[in-house]
């Protein structure tokens, strides 16, 4: 019984895997904004600094600047795509919604020089990127290529 479910999980994760690579070279490349995402580089390391130095006011400083960054250029509308590219899109807007959600909960945290919480907050935002590279970076960052679909850092 439990080698039959073990096979039917293989079965089921061999699936989403070639559905998933098949899906690789569609990236929304054209929305995203290579300036601003080396920006987001410099400020994500920054946070990192004061975070290791305890330095609450730099962490909201650049926590203020990464929530400057749009990182997308112009506007993504889901209903512009079909089927599992309509998806990717929404998948796509979401991790967005995610990342400037985990910035917001940083600044607040900063401001409020909370340790637990700023700690806590400043790691979803890392998550937030590589959730979104694993997803739609593999061209950019082919390492996440030997990642799976459920280890893409954010479930
Ligand atoms: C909504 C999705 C998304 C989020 C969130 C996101 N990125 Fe990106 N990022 C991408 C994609 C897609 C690419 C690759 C684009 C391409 O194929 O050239 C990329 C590329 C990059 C690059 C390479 C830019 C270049 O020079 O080509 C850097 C650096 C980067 N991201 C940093 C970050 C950091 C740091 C964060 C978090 C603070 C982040 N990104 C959050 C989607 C995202």
């Amino acid at each position: 019984m439990r080698t039959n479910l073990l096979i039917l999980i293989a079965t089921l994760t061999a699936v989403v895997t070639v559905t998933y690579a098949a899906d690789r070279p569609r990236v929304f490349k054209h929305e995203v904004d290579a300036a601003d995402m080396r920006k987001a580089r410099t400020y994500v390391h920054a946070i990192v600094n004061s975070v290791l130095e305890g330095d609450f006011d730099q962490i909201r400083k650049y926590g203020e600047k990464l929530d400057e960054l749009t990182l997308i250029k112009g506007e993504i509308d889901p209903t512009q795509y079909e089927g599992s590219e309509r998806a990717r899109a929404e998948q796509f807007l979401k991790n967005n919604e995610y990342y400037h959600a985990s910035v917001k909960t940083l600044i607040k945290a900063a401001s409020e020089y909370s340790v637990e919480e700023t700690f806590k907050v400043a790691e979803d935002i890392t998550r937030s990127c590589v959730a979104c590279h694993a997803q739609f970076g593999q061209n950019r960052f082919p390492a996440f290529q030997r990642m799976s679909p459920s280890g893409n850092g954010k479930d």
